[in-house]
């Protein structure tokens, strides 16, 4: 596990940012996995910039976004689908169809988690994942338990998650209680993956992430499994660590 410690959110986003790009630079035509939450928005902001100052160019990039929310539609400002356009997608030229996240408001679930996993399958594999953390040390939705998910797959949110993510919604109680997430397998094939964090509220994660015993009470702990996982976070989040 490589780490770097960066003074604060704004250059955690930056060093992120910068990460992306090189890899679009080496590889035109990169199959990005993409995160949702508060924690990827400066690095997005960061992309946009470079973009417009010609210093990257997503015309033959793919993305897979990591996962959704059952039964909100697209439209729905709340849907990770409304986020990725609004926040990214929209300031940058990125092909529409090159474009892909789960289908939340799909009339069959499981059918849709299948076709996700082989599309990223068929596409040759995800060349860099960006992840967050969940303050319980969840990746994607995939919540701590006794077991958990290999493929993409419909998961339900542990009331820990749907407190924390209640903020962007009017209130708690609508907050979806399910979500379609990539399984960890699906995680951990990435070829490379950079996991990013800020601030105290995710330090015991980052901690546990670390040097904690690999557990799926501690999802993001599995990822020290894999050969190539850089963690960019700030001071804040690797105060424990
Ligand atoms: C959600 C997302 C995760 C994200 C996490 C942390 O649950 N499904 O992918 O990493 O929230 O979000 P934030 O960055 O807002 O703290």
């Amino acid at each position: 596990m490589r780490i770097i410690v960066e003074k604060d959110y704004h250059s955690m986003s930056k060093k992120a940012a910068l990460m992306l790009s090189s890899q679009i630079t080496l590889k035109a035509n990169s199959i990005l996995g993409l995160a949702t939450g508060g924690t990827p928005l400066a690095m997005y902001d960061k992309l946009i910039e470079m973009y417009r100052e010609g210093e990257v160019d997503f015309k033959r990039v793919q993305s897979f976004n990591l996962d959704e929310y059952c039964g909100l539609a697209a439209e729905n400002e709340n849907s990770y689908h409304y986020y990725m356009q609004h926040n990214f997608f929209k300031d940058i030229n990125i092909k529409a169809e090159n474009i892909n996240i789960p289908d939340g408001s799909s009339s069959d679930l499981i059918q849709e988690c299948q076709n996700y996993e082989n599309k990223i399958k068929q596409s040759g594999g995800i060349d860099l994942q960006v992840l967050g953390i969940g303050e319980n040390g969840h990746i994607g939705f995939n919540e701590p338990a006794e077991k958990l998910n290999v493929a993409t797959n419909i998961v339900e949110l542990t009331e820990e998650t749907i407190k924390a993510n209640s903020r962007y919604f009017a209130s708690k109680d609508e907050v979806p209680q399910k979500a379609i997430s990539m399984g960890m397998a699906t995680i951990l094939k990435a070829k490379r993956i950079i996991l990013l964090a800020s601030g105290k509220n995710k330090a015991e994660a980052i901690a546990k992430t670390v040097n904690g015993k690999i557990s799926t009470q501690v999802p993001a702990s599995l990822l020290q499994s894999h050969p190539r996982i850089t963690l960019i976070v700030d001071q804040q989040a690797a105060s424990l660590i």
